[in-house]
């Protein structure tokens, strides 16, 4: 008897990149190779104790469902935390989410019909392609480039990608896998184009806390003209690296859109409850020198990679403005090769260096094959060493190719 083929969504949506060259570090742990990874986004400082306080002191009998749009005091603790960058977020303008993953999908569920459209810049956040996989919508990339940052391109190839499916804008600020920190300028920008064309203006901020060198980010809650179009997704993965939480959140003044969310959110009943009092805990507790200290420490981490690549030999990229990523170009044609070797075939005294190839990032063929993405995760001797690892296996690829 033959089985039921599986759906095309299900053999359709991609791997992720950045997980896919695991096997290759699994065979290179078992060889007893050490790695370290910069490959991916998993903060290595403690989450903070008011998480496990909060979660100690809330054990009951019964660890029951929460509301769909998560807990009250959740809501008011991050309305109060914009409030303090004066951003007037009421709480009945969140709605907690199970990741900023799962904020993502309903923006893009909420904003589009199945094969709608929505622009963003590539190289994007690699799970974007899930998510709209997941939506069933369409992502129709608009490149940016490392010879200016990542910053936009000129507007007419923005608005030469709108057809009349086009539904939304995307964008990540401060930007993964970039670094890059939109200007008001380019926020203006898009907010002009969104409301010219009728669309709504999704924006990611989960790193929106990590811009640095007295960098100010920019919300698009602050733009007014787009009350009503403007989307923000959130997290806390990152905020208090508590990535396994998984909390994150959308904002919205669209109390439609809102209504729309919320029935989502029933769907799914409600957000992991425990991480919600952890959450509320770590919002109203913790004080501008958290932020500052965590934002200080991936600032010096970005100062050793401008350090130690930085206008290396044929390495190319623009200082990061913020998050804790940058995309960089090599002097090598296929960076999933060169990723690949530095697994199998190299290492300095045991240990070698994974980094992220960027080809993954972008949306068309053929786009980003130069170029690796570093997330700079790792402590200071860590992040020097991997570096002088990453740097001497390059000089040899290349010169062996
Ligand atoms: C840009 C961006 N958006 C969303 C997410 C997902 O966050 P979460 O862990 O809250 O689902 C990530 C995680 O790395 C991210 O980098």
């Amino acid at each position: 008897m033959s089985t039921p083929g599986i759906s095309r969504r299900a053999v359709g949506i991609q791997e992720s990149p950045i997980r896919k060259l695991a096997p290759l570090a699994a065979e290179a742990a078992k060889r007893g190779i050490g790695i370290h990874h910069l490959n991916i986004g998993q903060p290595d400082i403690p989450t903070p104790i008011e998480f496990w306080d909060a979660v100690r002191s809330n054990i009951s009998t019964v660890l029951a469902y929460g509301p769909s749009n998560g807990l009250p005091e959740l809501r008011e603790a991050i309305s109060a935390y914009y409030g303090r960058s004066d951003i007037a977020v009421d709480p009945s303008q969140v709605m907690i989410t199970t990741g900023g993953s799962e904020a993502v999908i309903f923006a893009m569920m909420g904003t589009c019909d199945p094969g709608d459209e929505i622009i963003c810049f590539e190289p994007f956040y690699t799970n974007y392609n899930g998510f709209a996989t997941l939506a069933d919508v369409r992502l129709i990339p608009v490149t940016s480039s490392v010879e200016n940052g990542f910053h936009l391109p000129p507007p007419e190839e923005i608005t030469s990608k709108i057809t009349e499916k086009t539904r939304a804008i995307l964008i990540c600020n401060p930007n993964n896998p970039t670094g890059t920190i939109l200007t008001d300028d380019e926020i203006a920008e898009l907010a002009d184009i969104a409301t010219a064309n009728n669309l709504f203006l999704l924006a990611d901020e989960v790193y929106r806390d990590f811009a640095f060198d007295g960098r100010r980010h920019s919300s698009v809650l602050e733009f007014p003209d787009i009350s009503q179009r403007a989307v923000v997704m959130d997290s806390i993965s990152k905020r208090f690296s508590s990535c396994g939480a998984r909390l994150g959140n959308l904002i919205t003044r669209n109390e439609e859109l809102m209504a729309g969310f919320l029935k989502f959110g029933q769907a799914r009943l409600c957000p992991p409850t425990l991480s919600q009092y952890g959450a509320t805990q770590m919002y109203n507790l913790l004080d501008e020198d958290y932020y500052s200290s965590v934002v200080s420490m991936y600032q010096d981490r970005r100062d050793i990679l401008m350090e130690e690549l930085h206008g290396r030999e044929g390495i190319f990229f623009l200082k990061p403005e913020g998050a804790f990523y940058a995309t960089i170009r090599l002097p090598v044609q296929d960076t999933d090769d060169f990723a690949a070797w530095m697994l199998r075939d190299f290492s300095v005294d045991g240990w070698t260096t994974m980094v992220a190839p960027a080809a993954g990032f972008y949306a068309t063929p053929g786009k980003g094959t130069d170029e690796i993405r570093i997330a700079y995760v790792l402590e200071e001797d860590k992040m020097r060493s991997a570096l002088g690892i990453l740097k001497a296996g390059l000089a040899k690829y290349v010169s062996t190719r």
